[in-house]
């Protein structure tokens, strides 16, 4: 990434109380698993991960999104985990909605459109609550969290020495629908 690069990605943004709630079910996972905990500021769900892009093509990157035009919806994360693989634990979903899906596939189509890289990995939605966990065997019990999405952000990275740090760049509402 050269110094004018900005990484960027897409993400889906809970409110302050949301969080504390999510780094509460952390604590659980840090307890039981070790490992470097999310700050609770910091904890989001990713939506597209775009890594380093330079800053005059930043317009092109909004204009993906200001074409969305989506309902709001509801997530309920019931489910604690962790992937042995790359040592990330989170919280998840047993349900996940038809509409975030289709969020996901418009911000990748809109993007790929574009010319832009985006994350390799299928989309898995999680919440990364705890880095370079090492949980023992077992089912983790989970509270059931519930987050009513009314908006997507774009998030501006920067790595720093104590974690990266988040700035988010732009909103965008989700659609409260007609009765
Ligand atoms: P993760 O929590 O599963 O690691 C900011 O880095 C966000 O983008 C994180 O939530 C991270 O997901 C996600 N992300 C997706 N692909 C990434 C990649 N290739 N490199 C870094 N972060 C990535």
């Amino acid at each position: 990434m050269s110094v004018e690069q900005v990484r960027l990605f897409y993400a889906l943004w809970p409110e302050a109380a949301l969080q504390q709630a999510l780094y509460a079910a952390g604590n659980k996972l840090h307890e039981r698993c070790g490992g470097r905990r999310t700050r609770c500021e910091n904890i989001h769900l990713t939506l597209a991960f775009l890594g380093a892009v330079e800053p005059a093509r930043l317009p092109l990157v909004t204009a993906v999104a200001d074409q969305i035009v989506l309902p709001r919806f509801e997530m309920v994360f019931n489910r604690l985990g962790w992937w042995r693989q790359n040592q990330v634990a989170w919280a998840a979903t047993d349900e996940t909605p038809r509409e975030l899906i289709t969020l996901v596939k418009q911000l990748q189509q809109g993007l790929a459109k574009e010319g832009f890289k985006f994350e390799e990995r299928r989309f898995v939605p999680h919440i990364t609550l705890v880095r370079k966990a090492n949980c023992p065997p077992g089912l983790i019990d989970s509270p059931d969290i519930v987050w009513d999405a009314k908006e997507f952000v774009l998030v501006r990275s920067t790595l720093l020495e104590n974690g990266p740090h988040y700035v988010i760049e732009k909103r965008w509402p989700l659609q409260t629908m007609e009765a």
